[in-house]
């Protein structure tokens, strides 16, 4: 499978950088930043999803509506809608965009954050819901009889889906870090989601995410595709790239200290393991292999993507080639000025991703680590 790009679209223009509070769905804007995705040759969008955030079924279909290449990964949470509505809800919007639907599953990392909408299961809990709900949406989506449903979580009787997935079913994904995690993921998802770690706990990772696959009786061969996810803030030289860094960490600082961050100053330790990995890695030093930087996590009590990657468009092109060739096929990155940032990774640091990877490997793939591959500048 090539290595394909994933970015989020955004619905209005307020950033972390220039936080815009209450702003609303801006339809021009979603737009011209779900083109720009599509015209840049990103493979996908996430619209992610949190309980007092837009609809991402809502802006995905829109986004549908004005690309034509671009997949469209619904962040879902499976307390929020029931499992059969998901199946039709994923259904149709693979329908109106021709096959190009994906679901990101969240267990829920929260207790608080699950609360808000009415869920008050415990993780491990929440998990197990998770994995009915994967079952289900696959068979809703491939059964062509009414069938019924005797789960702990769900129970139903003689459901017939008559919206089926352009290509027989839609890719399932799976985030987090949590042994839960890598046991659902790992047994059922089609990608599992990571957010940037070195190197090294990457690959212990990935590691664990095929082992529990293969204790599931999955082929080497039909193993969870890996996303990892990075923050990367760059431009044309390195130090340059390093004084947008440190202007990106004040902006994030300042914000938090006035109250318009994305958390309160006395927010407190995050109960989701991804999170709390980010936070112990950070301790260790700001800046991790070849650039990949922290103080933006520490910045954000690691909520959500926050691990960045500065440096020259050579430099940040590069450190993706070591993810690739660790084993990652889908590389996440947004930046913090999100839609001049997208455009710029689209300009410069895609293209050489792309031709480094035809010029080193057959079919446009890089070779996996222990095989020999020197990155070339492109
Ligand atoms: C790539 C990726 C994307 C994610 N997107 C979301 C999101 O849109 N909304 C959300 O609440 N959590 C999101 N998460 C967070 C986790 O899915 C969530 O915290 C998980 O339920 C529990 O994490 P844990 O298993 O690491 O403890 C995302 C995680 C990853 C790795």
């Amino acid at each position: 499978m090539p290595t394909e790009f994933i970015s989020l679209a955004f619905p209005n223009a307020s950033t972390e950088l220039s936080p815009i509070p209450g702003s609303g769905v801006d339809p021009d804007f979603l737009e011209r930043y779900a083109r720009n995705l599509d015209d840049y040759d990103f493979n996908y969008t996430l619209q992610p999803y949190d309980s007092g955030g837009f609809d991402p079924f809502t802006t995905g279909a829109t986004i549908a509506a004005h690309t034509k290449n671009l997949k469209i990964i619904i962040a879902l949470r499976p307390n929020t809608l029931y499992p059969t509505v998901a199946a039709k809800a994923l259904a149709t919007l693979d329908q109106l965009s021709k096959g190009r639907a994906v679901v990101h599953f969240i267990a829920g990392g929260s207790d608080a954050e699950q609360a808000r909408e009415g869920d008050f299961l415990n993780k491990v809990e929440r998990y197990e819901r998770l994995e009915e709900y994967i079952r289900i949406l696959r068979k809703a989506w491939s059964s062509t009889e009414a069938f019924d449903w005797e789960g702990k979580h769900y129970q139903f009787k003689q459901f017939q889906n008559r919206v089926r997935p352009v290509n027989g079913t839609i890719p399932v994904s799976v985030g987090g870090s949590s042994d839960e995690a890598y046991r659902v993921g790992g047994s059922l998802a089609d990608i599992f989601g990571l957010w940037g770690e070195p190197l090294k706990e990457t690959k212990e990772q990935i590691d664990r995410i095929y082992a529990e696959a293969e204790k599931a009786g999955r082929p080497a061969n039909d193993r969870p595709r890996i996303w990892v996810t990075f923050r990367p803030i760059t431009a044309e030289t390195e130090e340059l790239a390093w004084e947008k860094a440190h202007r990106t960490l004040d902006a994030l600082n300042s914000h938090r200290a006035a109250g318009v961050g994305k958390v309160p100053t006395n927010a407190p330790p995050p109960q989701n393991v991804g999170s709390q990995r980010l936070l112990d890695i950070a301790k260790k030093g700001e800046v991790q292999d070849r650039a990949l930087w922290y103080p933006t996590v520490t910045a954000t009590n690691a909520r959500g993507a926050s691990t960045a990657l500065v440096g020259s468009y050579q430099t940040v092109a590069d450190s993706i080639l070591d993810y690739v060739k660790l084993g990652c096929d889908l590389i996440s990155i947004r930046g913090y000025d999100n839609l001049n940032d997208a455009i710029d990774y689209g300009r410069y640091v895609l293209p050489k991703v792309r031709s480094a990877l035809e010029k080193e490997g057959v079919n446009g793939e890089v070779k996996k680590e222990g095989e020999v591959a020197t990155i070339v500048d492109g």
